[in-house]
């Protein structure tokens, strides 16, 4: 089922927590809504579930406006961040639940139940009680209670934020699966941009409210359109520099310490920029006039970072290993084309 939302909004008393969204969930697929905290990614997932209702615009589920249609009517499908299930039920009963609330005879509820445990991969576990599964294994069934009822659309809220680390990736691909499996459309909210980057078709960034992009995750990385978008996704970070373009077209620092040849010119001059560099985005040669020294090397796992100096700013960078040069030397480098933007410092908005 396709999701349309056009000129969504929701204000409380001081904050407008989403700001006129319109966009559409492609059908079928797994969309991340992704942003820092407090930027209205609950506030959406609620209205879209019905348990909020929108200060303005509408939603619609293919051709139905269901902007006004009670939460039980809408088919879908939730799962948070506490697993809630019911903690005197064991497994099979919990996921049982909602088919007994809409009164499906016992004999079909059970079947239906242990075909999604096994989906779900908790089927060697029917007897247990809640408390007596892992936090991984209580979002599983958490999951598969949300799937039992076939919804129209599957919304999950932070669903993996109570897992230790190497859970949620385990947990994170199993959600993938499972979601690969049903095709049943799917929203997933995290704050965690490479849980989003990982695991979805397509990612929703939001800031503040407001929609900032929406692209695929690879797009997205490579192709920001604001410097929010650009520093949000990216681990290490992308380097801001603040600075100004010069006669040359070419970057020059804030302070004059020091300018850095832009393969692309913009055909601007004297305006006021963010150049944005990721750490991958340069490469040591010698034909080249930007200088840098090099302030550190450290190897972190397989990866070889560095921080370097250009002028009076600091960047962090990969460093390919066949590179000797050490701490303290000055290197000639030269930026690559992909991962380098520039960004209006006013706006923020991709030149
Ligand atoms: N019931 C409410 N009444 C008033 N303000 C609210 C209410 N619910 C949310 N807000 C405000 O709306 C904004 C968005 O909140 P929301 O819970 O949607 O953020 P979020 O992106 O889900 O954050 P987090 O990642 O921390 O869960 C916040 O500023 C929040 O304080
Ligand atoms: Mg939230």
């Amino acid at each position: 089922m396709q999701i349309k939302i056009d000129h969504l909004t929701k204000k409380f008393p001081d904050t407008t927590a989403v700001d006129d969204f319109t966009m559409e969930f492609e059908s079928g697929k797994l969309t991340a809504l992704l942003g820092p905290s407090g930027c209205g990614k609950s506030t959406m997932l609620n209205m879209l579930a019905g348990i909020l209702p929108a200060t303005d615009g509408h939603i619609y589920f293919d051709d139905d406006d269901v902007t006004d249609m009670p939460p039980q009517k809408r088919g879908v499908g939730l799962v948070f961040q506490n697993y809630a299930l019911y903690p005197h039920m064991t497994v099979l009963e919990n996921i049982c639940f909602p088919l007994e609330i809409q009164k499906v005879n016992k004999a079909e509820r059970i079947e239906k139940a242990k075909e999604m445990a096994k989906l779900v991969h908790v089927d060697q576990y029917l007897d247990r009680k809640p408390k007596e599964l892992s936090g991984g294994q209580q979002q599983r069934v958490a999951i598969a209670r949300a799937l039992i009822k076939t919804p129209r659309l599957l919304l999950l809220d932070e669903p993996l934020s109570n897992l230790d680390a190497r859970l949620r990736i385990e947990m994170r691909e199993e959600i993938r699966r499972i979601q690969q499996e049903t095709k049943v459309t799917t929203i997933f909210v995290t704050h965690d941009q490479e849980e989003a980057m990982s695991i979805s078709d397509s990612i929703v960034l939001m800031k503040d409210g407001i929609l900032m992009q929406v692209d695929k995750p690879q797009a997205l990385y490579d192709d920001p359109n604001h410097t929010f978008v650009a520093s949000f996704l990216g681990n290490p970070p992308i380097n801001n520099l603040e600075g100004i373009i010069n006669d040359a077209g070419d970057f020059e620092l804030k302070d004059h310490s020091a300018t850095i040849k832009l393969n692309e010119k913009k055909g601007i001059k004297g305006e006021e920029v963010i150049l944005g560099i990721r750490p991958e985005a340069i490469t040591i040669g010698p034909d080249f006039n930007t200088k840098a020294e090099i302030l550190e090397r450290y190897t972190m796992g397989k990866e070889e970072l560095a921080n370097i100096k250009i002028g009076s700013a600091e960047l962090r960078v990969y460093i390919s290993v066949d590179h000797d040069c050490k701490k303290g030397d000055v290197i000639d480098l030269v930026l690559r084309n992909k991962g380098v933007f520039l960004f209006d410092k006013a706006s923020g908005k991709r030149l």
